[in-house]
């Protein structure tokens, strides 16, 4: 049996730069239609000559793939709405980071105050440049993202016109959101998909499935389950796919971060097809996306087989997510 999936598109992939970007970006430039592109490079992407360079790159690197990298901006609250008028066309989102709450995210917001981020997001409303967060707090790990939902919710209603991509959603809570604000809208990844913190610390440490936000319980896995399996116009497929050296990764202070671009169209298929069908995996994996971020795509079909696939243990200097192990599907053609 032949499975299709039509122009694949990743909501949320870190691709880096130098090295890194030669070695990850045409592995998803080969399997996704295309992706929204993180900024958080160091330092992070603030200016419209890094987006069009970074984009540039990001196209060289891509090898002859057709890809669209749709980029970002990290969030900055001194963004004037001329600014923004005048860099609107090269981006599609503005990325959110609190400070200090994930991998070079220091120069992100510190305190919410509406009064310091109004003017900005008054006029991304305007311009309808969608806000993407990355909803944690800095406090005990396993509530950051419940703690940031206040702060979710005080956006939302302030900013009635403004969407809100609320990142990598890891609980239920997160999940009960999206149905209470018109303008709430959610990515989840794959591993959020497959595992939960007892996968990451239960037994042995797993440090290439230590990410931000870190994994939650099996009902919280259960929630994303449940939304993403149904075809919730409102979730989209966001990899989170954050590439380390390996060195970095098998090391005490451990980048957080999970490598799965290469591998996530095979993993979803089976996690679909066993728990799903086809045409919700085509809305999480496109559809929505399309129609959230109001977006033309590159055609690209992917054409999947059930065949014993062995992931790799590296690409390049990158430990992939099970690397080493075998799956059920693999990539058979690709029609662009
Ligand atoms: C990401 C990275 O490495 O850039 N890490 C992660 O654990 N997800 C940053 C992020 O999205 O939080
Ligand atoms: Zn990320």
């Amino acid at each position: 049996m032949s499975i299709v999936i039509d122009s694949p598109l990743d909501m949320h992939l870190h691709l880096r730069d130098g090295d890194m970007l030669k070695v990850v970006a045409p592995l998803s430039a080969t399997y996704f239609s295309g992706a929204i592109i993180m900024p958080n490079l160091i330092p992070p992407v603030t200016t419209k000559d890094e987006v069009i360079s970074y984009k540039q790159r990001i196209i060289e690197a891509s090898k002859d793939n057709s890809f669209n990298p749709y980029m970002t901006l990290f969030f900055k609250p001194t963004y004037s709405r001329e600014f923004l008028s005048e860099v609107k066309d090269k981006i599609s989102a503005i990325k959110l980071y609190p400070a200090g709450v994930t991998t070079n995210s220091d120069g992100g917001v510190t305190g919410f105050n509406i009064d310091e981020l109004e003017d900005t997001l008054n006029s991304m409303s305007e311009f309808n440049i969608p806000l993407s967060i990355h909803g944690e707090t800095n406090g005990f790990v396993m509530d950051r993202e419940a703690e940031f939902a206040s702060i979710y919710e005080m956006l939302a209603s302030n900013f009635p016109n403004l969407k809100i991509i609320m990142e990598h959603i890891t609980t239920r809570e997160s999940v009960a959101l999206l149905d209470r604000y018109e303008n709430l809208y959610a990515t989840i990844t794959l591993h959020h998909l497959l595992i939960t913190l007892d996968d990451v610390a239960g037994g042995m440490l797993q440090p290439h499935l230590f990410c931000k936000p870190i994994a939650k319980r099996p009902e919280d896995r259960e929630a994303l389950r449940e939304v993403a399996f149904s075809g919730h116009p409102k979730v989209m497929f966001g990899s989170d796919s954050a590439p380390h050296p390996q060195d970095r990764k098998e090391a005490s202070f451990c980048s957080a971060g999970v490598f799965t671009a290469p591998i996530a169209l095979q993993l979803l298929t089976e996690l679909f097809l066993e728990n799903s069908n086809l045409d919700n995996l085509q809305k999480f994996i496109s559809t929505n996306a399309q129609n959230i971020y109001d977006i033309e795509v590159p055609k690209k079909r992917v054409i999947l087989e059930e065949r014993d696939f062995i992931i790799p243990n590296r690409y390049g200097t990158v430990v992939p997510i099970y690397a080493g192990e075998q799956i059920k599907y693999s990539i058979k053609e690709i029609v662009c």
